[in-house]
Formats: structure tokens, sequence, C-alpha cells
């Protein structure tokens, strides 16, 4: 089906994965409000849309901040209507470090933007979604919930995204029949901010072989770029299909 005319809200559209969702999406038609907390990097991407000939919204906002979440919200929907396409991507790596004498509200920090403000998103836009009988849900999580094993150092980050994905599934099936879909997308090991912060902030912080494992990703070439990944999401966003994981496409 098209997408044409149709209004998307994606987090973290500032730069990498997000911003190339947000720019397929403009390909497709569909008119997106882009929420970072980076304001120049949401003009980029605003700047990038429009010269694509697509409409943008930036929406300067703190996911951990739950007002100024709301506030992005309404304004999307005041200035795009409502919105039929949310996707989830925005997403915090920190705190990275040992377990051992952790801070547990530093630790549940994590929760709030990775789970909580994705999970608000969506329970604000659904009553919009079903009342249309249409709607697209995408969070965007990663491989390290198959192998909650190999991200030493990153315990809160490989938490919230296995919790991403029970809710993910879990809404899934509670919206079945309703026309609106939910899908978790793992978008594979991505040339990216992310990457790079764990490479350079990540040191003595993640294990030794953690550490090494993000090192060889980029020193092989074996990243994703950003529009590889998103592409892969974007290809799966017209199906009917609920309650799935997609993964990203192999790199090779
Ligand atoms: N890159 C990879 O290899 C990889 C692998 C697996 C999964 N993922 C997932 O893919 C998604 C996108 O990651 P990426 O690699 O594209 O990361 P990135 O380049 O660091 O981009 C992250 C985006 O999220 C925004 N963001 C972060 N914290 C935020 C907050 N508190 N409030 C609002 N916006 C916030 C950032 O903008 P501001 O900082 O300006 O707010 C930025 O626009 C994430 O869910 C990540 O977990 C990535």
């Amino acid at each position: 089906m098209s997408l044409n005319g149709k209004a998307a809200l994606v987090t973290g559209a500032g730069r990498g994965i997000g911003r190339e969702i947000a720019l397929a999406l403009a390909g497709m038609g569909v008119a997106s409000a882009l929420v970072a907390r980076s304001a120049h990097e949401l003009s980029e991407t605003a700047d990038m849309v429009e010269g694509r000939g697509g409409k943008a919204l930036s929406l300067v906002a703190d996911l951990a901040d739950s007002a100024s979440l709301s506030k992005a919200m309404d304004r999307a929907v005041s200035e795009l209507g409502p919105i039929g396409i949310l996707v989830n991507n925005a997403a915090t790596v920190e705190p990275l470090g040992p377990s051992a004498g952790m801070d547990p509200a530093t630790w549940a920090s994590s929760l709030g933007i990775n789970v909580i403000a994705p999970a608000s998103l969506a329970f604000a836009l659904l009553p919009g979604m079903v009342e249309a009988g249409w709607g697209r849900i995408i969070n965007v999580s990663s491989g390290v919930v198959a192998r909650p094993g190999a991200m030493i150092g990153g315990n809160a980050y490989t938490m919230t995204k296995a919790a991403l994905e029970a809710h993910t599934l879990n809404l899934a099936a509670e919206l079945d029949g309703t026309g609106v879909t939910a899908n978790v997308y793992r978008p594979g090991s991505v040339d990216t901010a992310m990457q790079a912060f764990i490479r350079t902030e990540g040191k003595g912080r993640v294990s030794e072989a953690t550490h090494a494992h993000f090192m060889r990703n980029h020193e092989h070439k074996t990243l994703l770029t950003p529009e590889q990944s998103a592409l892969a999401l974007i290809a799966r966003l017209a199906s009917d299909a609920s309650g799935e994981i997609w993964d990203a496409p192999d790199p090779h």
C-alpha cells in the first residue's frame, strides 16, 4: 500500500539511523515530526527532507522528560494531523560500566529514554491510530537481545532493549484486528555516533572483549551504513505483519 500523505513521528531523527528513516519516509510522501535534543542536528535533517521535496517538523525534546515529550507530541499532531506511523528510534547506550557498584538510579534512568518514552508515545498516539483503523509502531531494538551476554558492561542497555521488545510483542497481540501493527526492528551494527561513542567512551567501561569487538567491526568495515539499515526497516513498513522481530540485512 502507498504511505503517501501519511504523517510520522520519528525519535532520534537528528542523525544516524533516525535521520535516514526520516529521509526515506519523505521519499514516500510521508511528513515527519523529528524529535531529538540537538536543535542543529534536527534542523540539518529537516533541511535534507525539504531538499527532497518532503515536509518535516523539528521538535526539540528530551525523552527523559515526560513533559517535554508530551508537548512535542501535541505539536506534531496539531501541525501534521493524526500520526499514523511512530518510529521509536532514539536510545541511550549509557550507563556503560561494571555492574559492581553501579548506582541503581543511574541504571534505571536508561529505562526512561529507552522504554518509558517509546511506550508513552505509543499509548498517546494509539487512540488516533485505532480510530483510523490503521497505524504502524516500530520500536528500534538491538541484536543484543538475542545474545544478552554479548555486551559486557552494557547491562542497562541490554535490559532496556529486552523490555522494549517484550512491550512491543505484547502490544501487537493486544492490537490484533485493529489495523494497527507493532513490530521490533534490530538495525544491525551501523556506522553511527553510537558506535563511535562505544569505541571511544566505552574503553575501560565495557569489557576488553566487548570493546575489541566494536573496534574490529569498525576496522574491518563490517558496519552497515545508516541508510542501508533505515531502508531495510522502511521496506517492511507497508506490510500488515505485526508482532514480528525484523532483522537488518547482513552487511556482506
Ligand atoms: N548503531 C548501531 O550499531 C546500533 C546497533 C543496535 C541498535 N541500535 C539502535 O538504533 C537506534 C538508533 O541509534 P543510532 O546508532 O542511529 O544512534 P545515534 O547516531 O547516536 O542517534 C541517536 C539519536 O537519538 C537521539 N536521542 C538520544 N537520546 C535522546 C533523548 N534523551 N531525547 C531525545 N532524543 C535522544 C539523538 O539525538 P540527541 O543526542 O540530540 O538527543 C540522536 O538523534 C537506537 O535505538 C540504538 O539503540 C543501533
